[in-house]
């Protein structure tokens, strides 16, 4: 395995066109929206939370072994932070190629949802708020979902 970046702790990955495009799709514009996130912080506490929720998931936790949960971290941050209009870009790559040959299911996707789920939830996001998130994630669905 290569060496990970001794300042970000992330694995090095090949190269690929970088855009907000592959965050697939378009930001809100709402402070409110940010607001009932916490903003930056708690949109980043939330992604974060999510990834170790499904990390240790026994549903799912398979899939997430072996991958780079430093840089899935930054990167789920990042997507989330721009999907809210919360003012930042995505770096990361396009969600068919992020998840192309992991073989995720329907099953898989709805237990990962659901973590975010519990994520909003403890910090106490508003459900609104919450729905507005995961009515941008819904249709990334086919995408992620391969078998
Ligand atoms: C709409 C739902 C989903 C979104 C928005 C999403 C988002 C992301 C993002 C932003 C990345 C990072 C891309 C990069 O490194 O450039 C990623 C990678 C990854 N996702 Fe997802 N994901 C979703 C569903 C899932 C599901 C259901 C699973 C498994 C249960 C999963 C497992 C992974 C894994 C293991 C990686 C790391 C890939 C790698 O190391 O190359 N994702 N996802």
């Amino acid at each position: 395995m290569k060496d990970r970046d001794p300042v970000t702790g992330e694995l090095p990955v090949d190269p690929y066109p970088q855009s907000n495009a592959n965050a697939g799709a378009a930001p809100y514009n709402s402070a409110p929206l940010v607001e009932a996130f916490g903003g930056r912080e708690g949109i980043r506490r939330i992604a974060e939370r999510t990834v170790d929720l499904s990390e240790a998931d026994p549903r799912i936790a398979a899939i997430f072994e072996s991958h780079d949960m430093v840089r899935l971290k930054r990167t789920l941050s990042e997507q989330f932070c721009f999907l809210l209009g919360a003012g930042c870009d995505y770096t990361g790559r396009d969600m068919r190629a992020a998840h192309a040959e992991m073989g995720v299911t329907k099953a898989d996707m709805n237990a990962l949802v659901e973590n975010l789920q519990v994520a909003m939830r403890e910090a106490g996001v508003p459900f609104a708020a919450q729905n507005r998130l995961l009515a941008k994630l819904a249709p990334m669905s086919g995408k992620v979902v391969t078998r």
